[in-house]
């Protein structure tokens, strides 16, 4: 193995802009061979930011994750480690809500994960590699959350769907976990996100680069008894 292959690979996916953006840029940046997906965004904006290799496709469509995954060994023939920043917001409390609005949560923050891990687990299997979903601050509180809640049922779910997995896979060596941000305004960030980030506990709203330096650590060796986790990376928002 020469000094090339030897480097790791990881699939960023929801990283046309924002934490997934800033992750991938973060494990190029540390060596890592780095693939992208991105669904709609600016292609050449992201070609400019990010070095690395870029896909395009729709992470709830299990053709596209097969395809993908299948490019990502074609080019680099391994995959040490998944990021899943897909997962699309939805703001206020579920009256007004309808059966269509919340089957859009469940599939951007949920089901895309699902079909995500089925495309990947055997690749994570054979390298002992660890897989990274995002969750939100506070999800683990099993509060009423009426500023979003359709958004936090999805990504409670989520949680679930993270441990049982963890689970699962712990036995093959491959380890799942969950950072969940509290408020990281970007340029497409919600109102809600940039209307409250000056309310943060820490006195900063969050930056991609804080989730991206927690994710580098969940995915490397230093980490290697990590698993079923879920870890605020939130300035102390939600406490
Ligand atoms: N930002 C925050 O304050 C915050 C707070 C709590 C939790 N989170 C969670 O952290 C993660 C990253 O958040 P973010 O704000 O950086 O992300 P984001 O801006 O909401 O989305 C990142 C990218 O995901 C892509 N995407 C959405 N659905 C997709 C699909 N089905 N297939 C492929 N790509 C898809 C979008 O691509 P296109 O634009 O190309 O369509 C978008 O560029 C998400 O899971 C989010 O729920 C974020």
């Amino acid at each position: 193995m020469n000094e090339q292959t030897a480097r790791p690979v990881a699939l960023v996916t929801g990283a046309g802009r924002g934490i997934g953006l800033e992750t991938a840029i973060d494990l190029s940046r540390r060596g890592w061979r780095t693939h992208v997906v991105w669904r709609n965004s600016n292609r050449e904006e992201l070609e400019q930011r990010f070095p690395g290799r870029v896909h395009r496709g729709d992470i709830t469509s299990e053709d596209d994750c097969r395809r993908i995954v299948a490019a990502v060994l074609e080019v680099d023939g391994r995959l040490d480690g998944v990021v899943h920043a897909v997962g699309e917001y939805m703001a206020g409390p579920l009256e007004g809500l309808g059966a269509d609005d919340l089957r859009h949560m469940l599939e951007s923050n949920t089901l895309s994960a699902f079909t995500l891990i089925r495309s990947v687990r055997a690749q994570l299997r054979t390298y002992r590699g660890a897989c990274i979903f995002f969750g939100a601050a506070g999800v683990e509180g099993l509060r009423a959350r009426g500023d979003a809640a359709a958004y936090i049922m999805a990504k409670t779910a989520l949680l679930s769907l993270v441990r049982s997995v963890a689970k699962e896979e712990a036995p093959f060596g491959v380890r799942i976990n969950m950072l969940s941000p509290g408020l990281v305004p970007h340029e497409h960030s919600s109102e809600d996100t940039k209307a409250l980030a000056g309310s943060v506990p820490a006195g900063r709203p969050g930056r991609g680069a804080d989730l991206a330096h927690a994710a580098v650590w969940l995915l490397s060796s230093e980490a290697e008894h990590v698993t079923g986790q879920n870890m605020d990376v939130a300035g102390g928002w939600m406490l």
